[in-house]
């Protein structure tokens, strides 16, 4: 049996002729950028992910950008990230000038460890970043307790977590902005680049809607330097098609972990532990095991797709070398990236798929 780590493909196909329909209903209506489509999924992506307010922009990288431009974060700041992540969460501090300070995860839940955080503030913190990891919310209280008193800003990296909840709290609702992306993979992904920021905060979304179409508030008159980060319609309007599918794929991905969780006994390998203040959604199920490599290479051979995610800790980035840090930094996100490996848990497996990869696990020597 083979069982891809992902399938593009597949996932779409029951969605051909109604994402064809939506690209027609677009090429009569002409909003290419931004536009009807792109209104629709913005209220209905607020509605879906149970947020005040959505605003569309170009990717989740371009949504954490203009986030920092729009809190203020710039030259002189410091801004706290976790250390495993996807390297957008600390372009939110480069891309703006701000100097990026990692802080290490916590073992079980693999995100920003509040306890970190701590001995990480000084007068020149502006921002943490917090990115619920592999659509694991992160420990968002004691974070928002250590910034509320010290005007510290607290942005959720929600790029992997749509419809994921903290203690039944909506991500992208909890701090002072959240950034979605829908590159295709993730878990409403579009049919290009897309993402979203999120915010209780009208202002700051107002802010947003100006700083992605070029700094203008009225056509041609430009207020602000600004950037052409605005949502395609068409990218819109596939979405607007797969967002009605969203909590039904969520719940499909929970219910593959779930089969994981109870069905992998090899006791060799080290299962995500699911927080008790949250439920994930499971963007990546991701195992540990000592021999990782050896273990990615038998499953390649037995049919089973995986994936390295991630291979190295953004301390040990080269292009971070600027920054001064070394090995043994931050050991558990240093230890993570030595024994991690993502296991296929797109909604759109068989459960004999999922059958056949905990067989396979249990079956390793
Ligand atoms: C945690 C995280 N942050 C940010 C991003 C950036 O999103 P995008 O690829 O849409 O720019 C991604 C996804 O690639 C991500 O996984």
């Amino acid at each position: 049996m083979k069982v891809p780590f992902i399938d593009l493909k597949r996932a779409h196909e029951p969605l051909k002729e109604e994402l064809l329909e939506a690209f027609a209903n677009t090429l009569d209506h002409g909003g290419f950028c931004l536009g009807p489509d792109v209104n629709a999924f913005e209220e209905g992506f607020a509605k879906e992910q149970g947020v005040a307010g959505a605003v569309g922009v170009g990717s989740g990288t371009e949504a954490l950008h203009l986030i920092a431009l729009a809190l203020g974060v710039g030259p002189g700041d410091e801004v706290i990230v976790p250390d495993f992540t996807f390297i957008a969460s600390a372009w939110f501090a480069q891309y703006v000038g701000a100097k990026i300070v990692f802080a290490d995860i916590d073992p079980q839940t693999f995100t920003i460890d509040p306890q970190c955080i701590e001995k990480l503030i000084t007068d020149k913190t502006k921002a943490i970043v917090v990115t619920h990891l592999f659509g694991q919310a992160a420990d968002m209280d004691p974070i928002l307790a250590l910034a509320k008193d010290r005007g510290i800003k607290v942005v959720e990296d929600s790029a992997q977590a749509h419809m994921a909840l903290y203690k039944g709290r909506p991500v992208g609702d909890i701090g002072d902005a959240g950034a979605f992306s829908f590159y295709p993979t993730k878990n409403l992904g579009g049919l290009g680049e897309g993402g979203a920021v999120t915010s209780r905060d009208a202002e700051l979304l107002e802010q947003i809607k100006i700083l992605r179409a070029h700094g203008s508030k009225e056509r041609y008159l430009n207020h602000y330097v600004g950037y052409n980060n605005r949502l395609e319609g068409l990218q819109a309007a596939s979405l607007n098609v797969k967002l009605p599918h969203l909590r039904g794929k969520t719940a499909r991905r929970q219910k593959i972990a779930r089969c994981y969780l109870g069905g992998i006994n090899n006791p060799d390998i080290s299962l995500p532990v699911p927080a008790r203040y949250g439920e994930s959604v499971y963007h990546m199920f991701t195992i540990r095991h000592a021999e990782r490599d050896r273990l990615k290479a038998y499953l390649a051979e037995n049919g089973v797709g995986s994936d390295i995610v991630y291979p190295y800790p953004l301390h040990l980035q080269p292009c971070f070398n600027f920054l001064g840090y070394k090995e043994g930094d931050f050991p558990v996100s240093e230890e993570l990236a030595k024994t991690c490996l993502s296991l296929p848990i797109v909604p759109e497996l068989t459960d004999e798929e999922v059958q056949y990869v905990i067989d396979t696990l249990n079956a390793f020597e």
